[in-house]
């Protein structure tokens, strides 16, 4: 949780104001994510709900897939999906994700 508060710290003081980097990951949720994570992240199927995730635990699992590490048997699609995110494009869906539920 400390390190929580220190991300959300410098994401104000790096003048990307917290609420602005959840409104960026909701943003661009929506352009892939939805498809198959549902409108508001809920899942459906064989996809994961990841509405309320913790903030530190979606960033390591984007970090993970994107290095091409299988987590679960459907990895394969996150792999290729997390592959085009940026460092900062998985922060603020890390703050989008974990301000919803
Ligand atoms: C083609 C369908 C598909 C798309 C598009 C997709 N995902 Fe996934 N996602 C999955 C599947 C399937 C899993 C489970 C993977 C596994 O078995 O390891 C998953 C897992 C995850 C997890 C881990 C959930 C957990 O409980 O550990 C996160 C976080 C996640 N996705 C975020 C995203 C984000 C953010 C995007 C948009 C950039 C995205 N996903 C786009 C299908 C998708």
């Amino acid at each position: 949780m400390k390190r929580l508060a220190f991300v959300m710290l410098i994401l104000v003081l790096t003048s990307n104001a917290y609420s602005n980097a959840i409104e960026e990951g909701n943003v661009r949720y929506h352009k892939n994510c939805h498809n198959c994570h549902g409108p508001a992240g809920m899942g459906v199927a064989s996809y994961p709900k990841i509405a309320g995730l913790d903030f530190e635990y979606v960033v390591d699992r984007l970090n993970r897939y994107r290095s091409g590490e299988k987590i679960g048997s459907n990895s394969g699609l996150m792999i290729s999906m997390a592959r085009k995110l940026s460092d900062d494009e998985i922060s603020k869906l890390a703050a989008y994700l974990s301000s919803i539920n």
